[in-house]
């Protein structure tokens, strides 16, 4: 590629996320991708949601948690993170010296976009005897208006790391908010938002699906809204679903989360059958729109290019920092 290309590239960079360089289709991206991780000491971190060609040229594959954790540990110059931009940013405020890449950064969240921080803001202030403990799917500016951070594999023993009496306000996830209420006994104040992805499975069709797969097991993601958690056999993280369907004795499963976790699952159990939940409507709607946005090509092209990096203030990265500490030392203490 000549520079005058490069240069047309980024500045399209700015409308569109990501680098929209057409690329020769008979490079072998996943031969370019070794090569680059060896030329830059470069670690590839994915989310399970990512599609499975990325899963499968990823150092590391985990939940949030996880994530967040090798984020944190790793020796690497620059971090690709396969995911969305509340997670690289994440990894951001944990390694401000190292370059952190996102394939594309219009990869969102919707229950994040769900908190904007000016409002949340207002409304923390209108409580000023509760602590905030937020889900780690937040940006930065909800981080640092945060006492804690939570995933959904650390939630509740964060939230147990409080006296009873303590008043709390969970953000921004109402489904995972109510399901750490009922756990714990405790009346946490929830914040309005959802993800896009996990409040539109059926009940209707789930239990139908149910009665056509008389042994198969209702795995659910805590995200997920009540009626589903409810009839769920197992409940957990997309790691501890991961872990429960490798180590439980059953033959078939019906996955109520993102589809992209069915990677892992039918890779470590081959023989077993994994049917994704169905969502109320015709569309493949559990596919996250968002974790969907990054493909092998622009894994490539970001590290090739370096480009697009999560840049953020540092003061704000201070501020967001605090809390995220926390919970990664409250889940050590926990062997989390
Ligand atoms: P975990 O992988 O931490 O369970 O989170 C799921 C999710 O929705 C990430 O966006
Ligand atoms: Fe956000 Fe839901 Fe997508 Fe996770 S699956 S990134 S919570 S929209």
């Amino acid at each position: 590629m000549n520079k005058n290309t490069l240069v047309a590239a980024q500045s399209n960079l700015e409308i569109n996320g990501f680098l929209n360089i057409e690329l020769d289709p008979t490079l072998d991206l996943f031969a370019e991708i070794e090569r680059l991780k060896k030329e830059k000491n470069a670690v590839i971190l994915a989310h399970y949601y990512q599609e499975p060609d990325i899963q499968d040229v990823a150092d590391y594959i985990g939940d949030s948690l996880g994530l967040a954790q090798q984020a944190e540990k790793t020796t690497a110059d620059m971090i690709v993170f396969a995911g969305v931009h509340f997670m690289a940013e994440t990894a951001k405020i944990l390694n401000p010296s190292k370059k952190v890449v996102i394939p594309d950064l219009k990869a969102g969240c919707s229950l994040s976009d769900s908190c904007p921080p000016p409002l949340f803001k207002k409304f923390k202030e209108q409580h000023p005897d509760h602590v905030v403990v937020s889900y780690i799917n937040c940006s930065a500016g909800i981080k640092a208006l945060s006492d804690v951070i939570v995933t959904s594999s650390n939630a509740k023993v964060v939230v147990e790391s409080f006296p009873k009496d303590q008043k709390i306000i969970f953000a921004p996830d109402k489904n995972l908010g109510a399901y750490i209420n009922k756990v714990t006994g405790r009346n946490m104040l929830l914040w309005n938002g959802a993800c896009m992805v996990h409040e539109i499975f059926s009940l209707e069709k789930i239990t139908k699906l149910k009665v056509r797969h008389p042994h198969a097991k209702l795995i659910a993601h805590p995200e997920c809204e009540d009626p589903i958690l409810r009839i769920a056999d197992f409940i957990g993280s997309t790691t501890g679903l991961l872990k429960y369907s490798q180590t439980d004795s059953s033959q078939e499963y019906i996955v109520a989360t993102e589809t992209g976790i069915l990677h892992q699952m039918m890779k470590a159990s081959p023989n077993k059958t994994f049917i994704p939940a169905p969502p109320n409507n015709s569309c493949a709607c559990n596919d996250c729109p968002h974790m969907k946005r990054n493909t092998l090509e622009k894994i490539y092209l970001c590290m090739e290019y370096e480009t697009p990096a999560i840049e953020m203030d540092e003061a704000l990265r201070l501020e967001a920092k605090k809390p995220i500490d926390r919970m990664l030392e409250i889940s050590a203490k926990a062997g989390l």
